[in-house]
């Protein structure tokens, strides 16, 4: 969507706090023992407590509260049993609804324990998505953000896995335009002021074949190598974007 009112604005700003807020919350509480289902309820106690519903379970049946993808699962991730081990990289994938907006983040973290490239990952993750906001202006092609990407993770010599792009959204949780996380020269959608979306590279450190689950859910890479994610939701400006789920 794009922001026309302070109505919108504000909305969209609470959806987006409801997320950080979770999202702390369950970097927190991510350690070794702890089950993917255990840190579910933490987040559906946050969303509670806040008037939000889950966005992926509201939109698509998803069924769980926020998407939990360990190791080579590298989205879609669904809470349940497993319990979390030291070394693991946990990717934290939380959108909210909350009176009729959505917003969305994800976050890589590495429990104690975890492998140099695994660290190396999770933050190659967050370096694309910080060059991509300096190419993220009103008046620049959509796709300047996919090059940003795909430039910085290549550099780190990681693999973005391109079959999972960032998004508009607002009103749900996948609206215009995509984003993708390398360059398609063939995307020619224009940011314009006040276009809500997210940027979330999407990568991975070997190939970038992905698979789904027998849950119809989880993704994962298909060599087994780890995955990492980083994204927020933002309002692009004609400076830099207003990201609508950090603090
Ligand atoms: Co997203």
């Amino acid at each position: 969507m794009s922001i026309k009112t302070d109505a919108d604005r504000k909305g969209l700003e609470a959806a987006g706090t409801v997320v950080r807020l979770t999202l702390d919350a369950l970097a927190a509480a991510v350690a070794p023992g702890v089950s993917t289902a255990e840190l579910d309820t933490v987040a559906a106690g946050i969303f509670a407590a806040h008037g939000a519903r889950s966005a992926p379970r509201l939109v698509y049946g998803f069924p769980g509260t926020v998407l939990i993808s360990v190791n080579d699962e590298v989205v879609h991730g669904v809470p349940g049993p497993r319990r979390i081990r030291r070394g693991d990289v946990v990717k934290l994938d939380v959108t909210v609804e909350r009176d009729g907006y959505m917003a969305d983040a994800a976050r890589t973290v590495v429990v104690d324990g975890g492998s140099a490239e695994a660290q190396r990952l999770a933050d190659c993750a967050a370096r694309a998505f910080e060059a991509a906001l300096d190419v993220a202006t009103a008046g620049h092609k959509v796709r300047e953000i996919g090059r940003a990407v795909e430039r910085c993770v290549r550099a780190e010599g990681f693999t973005v896995i391109r079959g999972l792009t960032g998004h508009g959204i607002g009103r749900t949780i996948h609206e215009p335009p995509a984003v993708p996380n390398h360059f398609d020269p063939w995307q020619q959608d224009v940011l314009t002021e006040g276009l809500v979306l997210t940027i979330e590279p999407i990568i991975c450190a070997g190939g970038e074949a992905v698979m789904q689950d027998d849950d119809g859910w989880t993704v994962r890479t298909r060599d087994g190598s780890l995955a990492a994610h980083h994204e927020h939701t933002m309002v692009i400006t004609r400076g830099r974007p207003e990201i609508l789920t950090a603090a």
